[in-house]
């Protein structure tokens, strides 16, 4: 059998690590100033994982690229996961963006533009009524409390190894024996998941059927495929088996379609012919904004 030389990997780790110090002094003298003054020397505390010694920094970006402040060029495959789907800093959101910032961006007030996108949206995904928020985890938590208030059911239910931002019931787990534990490397959670969450194994109906039979489960909230854990496809038949079981039980189906939406213009839901009670979008639907 074949193992792994470990003192080997340790080593290449160790020469690779170097290479990264020396060509990038820049980013090095930017994270060393950091630490004084932000969690861990990074802005947001998930950065500190990006593999080398500290992070790289951006200088600037501009359509599939950015070059960071040592100079080097790099071809984005991240593209702010996937909030920069159309590239960084299209022309279009550029002059629309320009053009708003003149008129007033945060007033407290609707203004026309708001009932386009409604009227597109509804064009697109076939829901009647849109809401607005800043992030997806926040339309996250917005349909769910909508969900509970709708159902007067205190639970919500997620698929095992769901991400669907911040939400604090959505960070949840299956243990083997099917009880629900708090997810890996969640922070300080506010409250027990056990107490307000039931998680389901992606494609399994029979223990979706099983979950929502006691009639307290509000919401299912899930991505049509799972997109947080390399990509994970429905098998043929999943989301129509979800939907009738979800539709048979009083529960209300979100689809949340925040990275989903990249396989079209209505995402899964309308390529499936989907129907959803509701559904979220985010990132990519602002056009390169952070949304
Ligand atoms: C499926 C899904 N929903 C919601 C979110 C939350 O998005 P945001 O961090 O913009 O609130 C994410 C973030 O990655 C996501 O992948």
């Amino acid at each position: 059998m074949q193992t792994l030389d470990r003192t080997r990997l340790a080593q290449l780790m160790e020469r690779e690590q170097a290479t990264f110090v020396e060509r990038h002094p820049r980013a090095g003298a930017l994270h060393a100033r950091a630490l004084a003054s932000l969690v861990d020397g990074v802005p947001m505390n998930w950065m500190i994982k990006w593999a080398g010694a500290y992070p790289l920094y951006v200088d600037v970006a501009a359509g599939a690229h950015f070059t960071d402040v040592d100079g080097h060029d790099y071809i984005d495959f991240c593209l702010g996961d996937t909030g920069a789907m159309a590239g960084h800093g299209p022309a279009p959101t550029i002059a629309a963006v320009e053009r708003q910032m003149r008129r007033g961006i945060t007033h407290m007030l609707p203004t026309e533009d708001a009932i386009w996108a409604g009227e597109e949206l509804t064009r697109r995904f076939g829901l009647p009524y849109w809401q607005f928020t800043l992030t997806a985890t926040d339309a996250n938590r917005f349909s769910l409390r909508l969900a509970r208030l709708v159902t007067g059911r205190p639970l919500v239910a997620v698929h095992d190894r769901n991400y669907h931002g911040t939400v604090d019931e959505t960070f949840a787990s299956l243990e083997d024996d099917g009880t629900v534990i708090p997810r890996r490397g969640s922070i300080g959670p506010q409250v027990d998941p056990a107490l307000t969450t039931r998680v389901v194994p992606f494609n399994d109906l029979e223990a979706l059927d099983r979950v929502l039979m006691n009639g307290k489960v509000a919401a299912f909230l899930i991505e049509p495929a799972l997109t947080n854990v390399g990509i994970v496809l429905p098998d043929p038949g999943y989301l129509d088996g979800v939907r009738e079981i979800t539709r048979r039980h009083g529960t209300i189906l979100i689809h949340d379609e925040t990275h989903t939406i990249c396989a079209g213009p209505g995402g899964m839901t309308a390529l499936g012919g989907f129907e959803p009670d509701m559904l979220v979008i985010g990132k990519t639907i602002g056009g390169g904004i952070p949304a």
